[in-house]
């Protein structure tokens, strides 16, 4: 037993999830005595799962931060703002283009930037969250017999759960640099990508190459001199057999989408690092 927390299902969908790797991943996480941590934290699918007492996510995309703030934060105010939401696709589109105004998103308070932000995830294609190189969000509209936009049970247990977690928009070298002793980290970075047509890593429009992948690997080597605890999932690549050498690699099998298309779901191996 890690935690005395119940765990609960995350509030979002996202590309990469780690929900159905939850049963490889859960039993490998060690008993925690400093800070649960995640720099790549998406829906944070690890964190629900796990429950630790005190947490620092974070990620790049400034509008999923925003949302898990409010969602901590605000989230009474956040369910009546999301009551004025329904599933349409004229509507969905009149939402969707709220950041191509002049001023963009930031002449919307962060309350309703989080509620746009859950409606775009539950009711866009496949929960998708792409923007152009403008940075606008571009995911078409999706089709689903009678979605879910907010279910308030769910979100006021994630509520409770991020009540001691720290949320932040770094790059993920800036949450590595401060990782102290006691600390467990679990790092889910945007994949190296197995084939050309599987390059699905433009969750930002920042990008995540090579470069990133050799940054991360340095600081998980580091962490391993210093036993500091980690786990990280990626794909099963010979970059990241190559940047993780002399660390545990054990691969696992995902199913996954790793196209737009409903039949590019495939079963792909995938690979946990860890130095425990
Ligand atoms: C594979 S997803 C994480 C999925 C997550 N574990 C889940 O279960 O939903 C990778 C995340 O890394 C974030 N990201 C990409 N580049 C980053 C960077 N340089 N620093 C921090 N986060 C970054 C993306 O925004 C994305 O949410």
């Amino acid at each position: 037993m890690k935690t005395l927390r119940q765990s609960v299902s995350p509030f979002l969908k996202w590309a990469g999830g780690k929900r159905q790797l939850l049963p490889e991943i859960y039993p490998r996480i060690p008993i925690i005595k400093g800070r649960y941590i995640e720099p790549f934290m998406g829906a944070a699918a690890v964190f629900f799962s796990v429950a630790p007492k005190i947490s620092w996510l974070n990620d790049i995309n400034d509008e999923l931060v925003n949302c898990f703030c409010v969602v901590r934060d605000e989230v009474d105010e956040l369910l009546k703002r999301l009551s004025n939401y329904y599933y349409d696709k004229d509507f969905y589109y009149e939402i969707r283009k709220l950041d191509r105004q002049e001023g963009g998103l930031l002449k919307i308070d962060p309350t309703e930037r989080a509620a746009r932000f859950i409606f775009l995830n539950r009711t866009g294609f496949n929960g998708l969250y792409r923007v152009n190189s403008k940075g606008h969000f571009n995911v078409p509209f999706g089709r689903y017999k009678n979605p879910e936009i907010a279910n308030s049970g769910r979100l006021k247990a994630c509520h409770d759960m991020l009540q001691n977690s720290k949320i932040t928009q770094f790059h993920f070298r800036d949450v590595l640099s401060q990782v102290k002793q006691d600390d467990f980290v679990y790092l889910d970075p945007p994949y190296q990508p197995v084939s050309p047509t599987s390059n699905f890593t433009n969750y930002d429009k920042i990008g995540f190459g090579r470069d990133e992948q050799s940054e991360l690997a340095e600081f998980l080597h580091y962490f391993n001199k210093k036993n500091i605890s980690f786990l990280a999932s990626n794909a099963s690549h010979p970059l990241i057999y190559e940047l993780y050498q002399g660390l545990s690699i054990t691969e696992i099998t995902a199913r996954r989408s790793i196209n737009s298309k409903s039949e590019g779901r495939v079963s792909i191996p995938e690979v946990l690092i860890s130095n425990m």
